[in-house]
């Protein structure tokens, strides 16, 4: 391939060693621990996953004899959103394949799971690797959002890989898509193809966690990358005093990024839509909350703030998430409304439908995100949600009601507004210390659980608070994270997806200081860009959430 043109930072970065656990320094021994059992619906998941429930944890210990390993062929896919280390996890697959045996071979699926199904794939040798070491993106094997869910896709991913000769599948994949790679693992076994999968813990959502996952990679150099960005704006508000910016930031549907960008920033206002739902909020509960901050700064003289909006707010207000399951069911496949000519028309058709709660709700809305609501569809008729600029939503709301309240002499400040959305600015950044080290430890990780002889396992690394040295690197059974769900009207197997806890650290926390953070004229922080050379204390620190899970 023809070598990348590259950045001094990225030259400098090629040659970084990323930081393993002990287990993974030299030569690797395997110890069981306690048998497993899925979160919930015991008795539904066993049934559904004969062959690989109810395996044990494994941890890996540092052994003094090497082990001798039989070659193994294996298959690499990306799946869903980038996230900042991808190619470090397949860097420490390659290396972790190679150092166990330096016949085995690492093939990577192209343009994500639909390689595996569409025979689209290239080897990966040592000069491709090398090309991508420590750096951002998922360009050297592409991701995309193909589900594997159905047989005749198991049948032709078995076909490509007794073509090749590949013992082992590895799909670094959130939530969805290491359910998905649990369901793959267990076919193969009861189809006796000896094809192994392994899954790896990546979005930069941060939402797939449990007690043995302790975090996603990419969450953190995301994070990073947004709070620099939103320091960077807090100390122009604080220098200009004229702005008030809403920023919305990713994260389809939980709200850890919002979370701890706050906690790394300390904005005037951070809304969390998992307090919001078990408040039971309205929209307009949420508009006051905001106006009562912008009003009380103005009466200090202070007509500038931020305040940060999770990308999944509007599915976690109650009577909105009525609303868009109305129109759902309303829209999709709707000769009717599709026929119509005019927005009024559509407009009118969907008041008259709706019940008289959701149309409340539906008439509140400006006319533009009305509109979003039932103009941008995906492909099954659902609204897209990720695509309604809730910043500007709440921009006219807030300003309409500061409008109403200066009308009636309560507020005499002076409201103008900027609205930003950070999420593609994070997803591909070259990967801090921690997701470089994480990332690669997850990928020789990987290679061990596959050479083990080891299937429907996640890759896991622990301890991450600690020195990378006392890293508990190991595998624990995908079975374990799953429940039993709706979805598209049928109960599935699924892994269960992490929200933000309103009893966990990280949020009692912030609770504990957002007042504080409202009124303060100096509590700004500006975190500055991630830095990859320097102190330990400034260069490798784990993201907030982390350390305040873990009491650190
Ligand atoms: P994954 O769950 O696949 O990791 O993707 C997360 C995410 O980055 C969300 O934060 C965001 O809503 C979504 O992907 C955007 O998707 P797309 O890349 O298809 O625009």
């Amino acid at each position: 391939m023809k070598p990348l043109t590259k950045s001094p930072l990225q030259l400098a970065r090629a040659s970084y060693q990323p930081k393993m656990p002990k287990s993974l320094q030299g030569n690797v021994t395997i110890e069981e621990g306690r048998a497993t059992q899925s979160v919930a619906d015991q008795d539904d998941i066993k049934k559904l996953f004969p062959n690989t429930y109810g395996m044990p944890l494994l941890s890996f210990k540092p052994a003094d004899a090497a082990k001798t390993y039989k070659t193994v062929n294996v298959g690499v896919i990306l799946s869903g959103g980038q996230a900042p280390g991808g190619h470090n996890v397949i860097c420490g697959l390659f290396d972790g394949l190679k150092r166990l045996n330096p016949e085995n071979k690492l093939y990577g699926f192209l343009g994500g799971p639909s390689g595996l199904v569409d025979h689209e794939y290239t080897e990966l040798t040592a000069s491709v690797i090398d090309e991508y070491r420590n750096t951002g993106g998922f360009d050297i094997i592409g991701s995309g959002r193909t589900k594997l869910e159905e047989e005749w896709q198991y049948e032709k991913g078995a076909e490509i890989c007794q073509k090749l000769g590949i013992n082992a599948i590895v799909i670094i994949g959130g939530d969805d898509s290491n359910t998905n790679a649990c369901v793959l693992a267990e076919y193969y076994v009861q189809k006796n193809k000896n094809i192994q999968v392994i899954g790896c813990p990546k979005t930069i959502d941060g939402d797939l966690k449990n007690e043995m996952i302790e975090t996603s990679f990419g969450f953190d150099t995301a994070c990073k990358v947004y709070s620099e960005l939103i320091g960077n704006i807090q100390r122009d508000a604080s220098s200009a005093k004229k702005y008030w910016h809403f920023i919305r930031l990713m994260g389809r549907s939980a709200s850890h990024i919002t979370l701890e960008c706050a906690l790394q920033s300390h904005p005037n206002i951070c809304l969390i839509s998992e307090e919001i739902e078990a408040k039971n909020m309205t929209l307009n509960d949420v508009v006051e909350d905001i106006v009562k901050v912008v009003v009380d700064r103005a009466n200090h003289g202070l007509n500038y703030g931020t305040i940060l909006i999770p990308e999944g707010l509007i599915e976690f207000i109650p009577a909105m998430k009525k609303l868009i399951s109305e129109l759902n069911d309303m829209l999709a496949d709707n000769d009717d409304f599709n026929a119509m000519s005019s927005d009024e028309e559509r407009r009118e058709y969907v008041k008259g439908m709706l019940v008289p709660e959701s149309c409340a709700v539906f008439r509140s809305l400006p006319k533009g995100i009305a509109k979003q609501l039932t103009l941008d569809r995906d492909p099954h008729g659902n609204v897209q949600v990720s695509l309604i600029e809730t910043e500007k939503l709440l921009i006219e709301m807030v300003g309409k009601r500061l409008a109403q309240l200066k009308a009636e002499g309560k507020y005499k400040g002076k409201f103008s507004s900027i609205n930003h959305f950070f999420g593609y600015e994070g997803r591909c950044a070259i990967p801090s210390n921690f997701d470089a080290d994480y990332t690669y430890s997850l990928g020789v990780t990987a290679a061990v659980l596959i050479s083990e002889g080891k299937t429907g396992y996640m890759s896991s690394v622990r301890n991450l608070t600690a020195h990378a040295d006392e890293w508990i690197a190991g595998g624990v059974p995908i079975t374990m994270m799953m429940n039993m769900e709706r979805r598209h009207g049928k109960m599935k197997p699924v892994i269960q997806k992490a929200l933000v806890r309103l009893d966990g650290a990280p949020f009692k926390y912030f609770a504990s200081y957002r007042e504080k953070w409202a009124d303060d004229v100096s509590d700004f922080i500006y975190p500055g860009p991630i830095q990859y050379y320097g102190p330990s204390e400034v260069c490798d620190q784990p993201t907030y959430t982390l350390r305040l899970e873990q009491k650190k």
